[in-house]
């Protein structure tokens, strides 16, 4: 059921994690499925309504940095630096798990992946749960496993229809793509998954550039070669290539759905054809939204125009690798 994320709807929803039930709510980057972070039976029935792998770690959501002990036994100083500058926001550290962090929540590794949501609705939700004695919410994004993640409380209700009792609706993400994952467990970080927070940002705040994972790095969904993916075929092509193909189209007796960011519609075209920001935070913050539009048509296939390689870029271009990958 999505309610509005009213105060009362809050308190509720925080009542209902305390009583291991599971509860979607928004977050600045997309929406999660939440559980008590300290209720075993509650993070079953997590991967079970995710079908999600039981060796694949979630991150822990806390209201405040100040919670950290109960999860961490080690933050190393670069990673202070990082909770410092970005918290609450969109950034994920993984630390070395403290003493009795359940192995559901670390997909039996030694790590844990933290992170203090800005958004207000999550933030009321974390001092809610922590007013009735909880102590974090685990949450994935509010997607089945694989698929494409939830960026609007009605995308969640698309995913899980009446499996979930409780779906707080604070309207669309603001960011629309996942947190930056960066990896605290070493003596230098590592970027696990690009994300919200740009690379620049980080390297700021670090001094240097992030290194980018080793094979010895703990492992992260995200990083899975396919992830994000809509149903329907989809390809990424390089502008001058979608203007060849689409060139090729003539009357089409295929249905092809195109999301383009510079590209004009031409006006011989007869598909679907959606017109993405040029802007990269506006591209990723519209980018689910438009995939699960797209993937809606049922067309034959989805063409994308592959965005610019620069910098800002580089979180859209990781998700739609992985969203167009075969095989
Ligand atoms: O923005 C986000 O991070 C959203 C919102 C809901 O907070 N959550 C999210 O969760 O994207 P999920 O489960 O879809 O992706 C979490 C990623 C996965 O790739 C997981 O493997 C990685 O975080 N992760 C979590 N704990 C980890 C750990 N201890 N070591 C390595 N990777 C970890
Ligand atoms: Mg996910």
């Amino acid at each position: 059921m999505i309610v509005p994320a009213t105060p009362e709807a809050i308190a509720d929803a925080a009542s209902s994690l305390r009583d291991g039930r599971l509860v979607a709510f928004p977050t600045e980057t997309v929406y999660g499925l939440g559980a008590d972070a300290r209720n075993a039976d509650a993070l079953r029935r997590l991967f079970a309504a995710k079908g999600r792998p039981a060796h694949h770690p979630v991150i822990v959501h806390l209201a405040s940095s100040a919670a950290l002990p109960g999860w961490a036994r080690a933050v190393p100083a670069y990673a202070e630096a990082l909770a410092e500058a970005f918290w609450p926001g969109p950034l994920t550290l993984i630390l070395e798990r403290a003493e009795g962090v359940f192995d559901l929540i670390t997909g039996g590794q030694d790590s844990v992946g933290v992170r203090v949501p800005g958004n207000a609705v999550a933030h009321a939700l974390l001092d809610a749960v922590a007013e009735r004695g909880g102590d974090g919410i685990a949450a994935p994004s509010a997607n089945r496993f694989g698929r494409i993640s939830a960026t609007t409380a009605q995308h969640v209700a698309s995913e899980f229809g009446d499996e979930i009792a409780l779906i707080l609706d604070g309207g669309p993400c603001q960011h629309g793509i996942e947190s930056t994952i960066v990896d605290c467990t070493g003596s230098e970080p590592a970027l696990l998954r690009p994300g919200a927070i740009g690379f620049e940002q980080l390297a700021r705040v670090l001094g240097r550039p992030p290194r980018s994972p080793s094979t010895a790095s703990p492992r992260a969904a995200g990083t899975l070669a396919s992830h994000y993916a809509p149903r329907t075929q989809t390809r990424l092509l390089p502008r001058a290539d979608l203007l060849g193909a689409l060139g090729k189209l003539g009357k089409p007796g295929s249905h092809i759905a195109v999301l383009a960011h510079s590209v004009n519609q031409p006006p011989s075209f007869e598909g679907t054809w959606f017109d993405a920001p040029s802007e990269s935070a506006a591209y990723a913050q519209q980018l689910y939204a438009n995939l699960r539009a797209l993937d809606a048509r049922e067309a034959d296939e989805i063409w994308i125009e592959a965005p610019p390689d620069g910098p800002d870029w580089i979180a859209v271009n990781d998700r739609l690798r992985r969203a167009t990958h075969r095989g």
